[in-house]
């Protein structure tokens, strides 16, 4: 992955973090906005239907809507650490077989992946610099619902993640950048794709939202 942000993906989501992460799951299952959007969609018919997740982390979406009836999925990951977490922890559930892992930065690898019903991005758009190709790509590849947990654009988060995130990230040296990218930017390309906004829901620093095609 060539992009100055990738590498930060790639460092900052290294082994031991990943280690972390998946202990926490396994102790306390999906985060709370997880599950809010695991639950949005539930409450549509999503029973046999196809699910594109990008950036799955240890794939607290993908683990949860298999349970929910959803038929195989597509986790396209850029952080080789999370990757293998999500394969381990697909094992320990008894789901490997139907989940299919695409290792790369989803704008560079779209061309390669296919459609699903359902394309989601869990707390993904905020770690990306380029959100229109990001948005745009990933819309494309979906048929029914664009599910996505990103945070809120209020001054108070921005300023929020500028101080306590990227200052200190850069002070460290490190290259990896959180974005608190437009809400209207983001629902305007949805829009333009044929998406709406369908569940709306703001918890703290996060908005979970589902979109569905018109
Ligand atoms: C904050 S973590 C969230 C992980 C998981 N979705 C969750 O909510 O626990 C951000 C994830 O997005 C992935 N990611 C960020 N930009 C990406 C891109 N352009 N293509 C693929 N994965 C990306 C990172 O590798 C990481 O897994």
């Amino acid at each position: 992955m060539e992009c100055c942000q990738c590498q930060g993906i790639e460092s900052k989501f290294d082994q031991a973090y990943v280690a972390k992460q998946l202990e926490q799951y396994q102790k306390e299952g999906p985060k709370k906005t997880a599950l809010q959007l695991i639950e949005a969609l539930q409450a549509e018919d999503i029973h046999g239907l196809t699910l594109l997740d990008i950036g799955g982390g240890v794939g607290d979406l993908q683990h949860g809507l298999l349970k929910s009836g959803v038929s195989n999925v597509i986790n396209a990951e850029a952080s080789s650490a999370y990757l293998e977490a999500c394969k381990e922890e697909a094992e320990r559930q008894g789901h490997a077989h139907d989940i299919r892992h695409l290792e790369g930065n989803f704008v560079d690898i779209a061309e390669e992946v296919p459609s699903a019903d359902i394309v989601t991005l869990d707390r993904v758009i905020c770690c990306y610099h380029d959100m229109p190709q990001l948005v745009s790509l990933s819309v494309q590849k979906a048929t029914q619902f664009y599910g996505v947990v990103y945070p809120r654009d209020i001054w108070l988060i921005k300023l929020f993640v500028q101080i306590y995130y990227n200052l200190r990230h850069r002070l460290q040296g490190d290259p990896m950048r959180i974005f608190v990218h437009s809400t209207e930017e983001v629902e305007s390309i949805l829009r333009e794709n044929g998406f709406m906004r369908h569940f709306h829901r703001e918890m703290g620093v996060w908005q979970v939202v589902v979109f569905k095609r018109q």
